[in-house]
């Protein structure tokens, strides 16, 4: 066997399981050669420079998952070379080795934005562990980035569908202050966007790249909701057993959504109001204040005017949100834009349930338009999904809306215009089936049970009506 040339970064032929690519930099030969060693041997595919500017070049050609530097070296010295490859390859990992007893390049390599170090001499066993840390967090990271940008594909812009001149009005508000750090205000009827629109001007901002969390303030009694918006310290009350981060401190740099404003009790309306005025919050059971730099959008399907009127909403506190207000219109003022939405949702379900729907027939489309939507596009949404699950061919053929209270049209009972008993019939088996796997997670023996048939014939019905299991219960 050949010992290979010091400076070769090619690809090593051992039976090893590769781990990542690294680049070590130092300028002592016996470290270089015996990093080498043990890094190939733990299965690391090994390039070495002697100083920073050969790095800078090697890593030119070759990118690598991580630096294992040196400090103290000629030319390019280590800390020059730890900015450099976090400018220039900001994924890339970078490990600093100190000599003994210089714990202060340590800390100044980690502020400067190493992502660990190593003291010389090198202890085997834990710079193995601190590189499968590096290239843990590396994928982590990737992952993070990977995710960020589908969040954002989900909630920019083109995911806004409608083209009504009352949604038009909506889209330029938000586009106008997106941008900003205003407080923004979204009101109006459930299932009509606005927890959507609160996503798009997140992720339209510059804030994008930061947190968005949202808080439900309806859905939490008086104390918990302080708690959990503003934090609480170990002790602060009974159960109180650890300090616990709020919402705004979560949502540190980016924006925090606070959905049915309209539901927040008066005494946290006194506190809320504070926040907003001073961009500071207190920790329940704590007498320090901290800043908090957060955006902040509200949302609410109440009218807080009138709110404020009956003395449930404070006056100081509804000015304050009510800088910027966008107003969505209800469905019903919008219908020019059932058949996008209709065609958007189809396409969405057809995806995910592996349906080979396309369209909607022209009879559908007419009944859609025609119904009043009291829930809105979430109604629409649901309406959809349902009939996309439901049907085998290319075109939806039929839809069930919601029974409506005091509805005006005349009511067809059991018997609607175009009835097929057949059909029906399938209909209902399917859907008491999908219901069956759905309340038992999948388990066919539980559903088979429920369904009061046995396991086989449930497996039978499944085949028929072409029921796709899987789909039911990942929905
Ligand atoms: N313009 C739109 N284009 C596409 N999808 C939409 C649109 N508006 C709403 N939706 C969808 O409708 C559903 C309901 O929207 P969302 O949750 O934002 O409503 P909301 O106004 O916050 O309702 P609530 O007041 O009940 O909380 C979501 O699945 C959302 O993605
Ligand atoms: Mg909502």
């Amino acid at each position: 066997m050949t010992d290979a040339p010091d400076r070769d970064a090619a690809p090593d032929r051992d039976d090893v399981p590769r781990k990542g690519r690294i680049l070590v930099v130092d300028d002592d030969k016996a470290v270089r050669v015996a990093l080498r060693v043990n890094l190939k041997k733990a299965g690391w595919e090994v390039g070495l420079a002697t100083d920073g500017e050969e790095a800078v070049e090697m890593l030119r050609v070759h990118p690598v998952d991580i630096v294992l530097s040196d400090v103290m070296m000629p030319n390019l010295p280590g800390m020059q070379l730890l900015s450099i490859v976090r400018e220039r390859w900001p994924e890339t990992r970078v490990i600093m080795m100190t000599g003994h007893g210089s714990v202060g390049d340590a800390v100044t390599a980690m502020k400067a934005g190493a992502d660990d170090y190593v003291i010389k001499p090198v202890e085997k066993e834990e710079l193995l562990i601190i590189l499968d840390k590096a290239l843990a967090e590396k994928a982590l990271r990737a992952e993070v980035v990977q995710l960020r940008a589908e969040v954002r594909d989900r909630y920019g812009f083109e995911n806004l569908v409608g083209v009504a001149p009352a949604m038009q009005d909506v889209y330029e508000l938000v586009a106008a202050v997106a941008e900003s750090d205003a407080l923004v205000l979204i009101t109006g009827p459930t299932g009509t966007g606005k927890e959507l629109l609160a996503h798009a001007i997140h992720h339209n901002s510059p804030r994008k790249n930061a947190p968005f969390v949202k808080v439900n303030c309806a859905a939490l009694p008086e104390g918990l909701l302080e708690s959990e918006l503003f934090g609480h310290e170990k002790g602060a009350f009974t159960g109180a057993v650890r300090q616990h981060l709020g919402r705004f401190e979560q949502a540190e740099g980016g924006t925090i959504l606070l959905d049915e404003i309209g539901e927040i009790p008066l005494s946290t309306q006194v506190k809320l109001l504070r926040v907003l005025q001073n961009g500071e919050i207190q920790r329940l059971g704590s007498t320090k204040t901290r800043r908090v730099d957060v955006r902040v959008v509200a949302a609410t399907n109440r009218d807080l005017r009138a709110e404020v009127k009956a003395g449930a909403f404070r006056e100081d506190l509804y000015y304050r949100l009510n800088v910027f207000h966008i107003p969505v219109p209800p469905l019903a003022g919008r219908r020019e834009d059932i058949p996008l939405l209709v065609d958007f949702f189809i396409a969405r379900f057809a995806e995910r349930y592996k349906r080979p729907v396309a369209r909607a027939s022209a009879e559908v489309l007419d009944q859609l338009a025609a119904h009043p939507w009291p829930g809105n596009v979430r109604e629409l949404e649901h309406v959809i999904e349902r009939a996309v699950l439901l049907c085998r061919g290319e075109e939806l053929t039929r839809v069930q809306l919601p029974q409506l209270d005091g509805d005006e049209e005349i009511d067809d009972g059991l018997l609607p215009p175009g009835t097929n008993l057949p059909d029906a019939l399938a209909d209902a088996e399917r859907r008491f089936i999908v219901e069956a796997l759905k309340i038992e997670k999948g388990v066919q023996a539980r559903a088979a049970r429920r369904l009061g048939i046995s396991r086989s014939n449930l497996n039978y019905r499944i085949s028929k009506l072409d029921i796709a299991i899987k789909d039911v219960v990942y929905e």
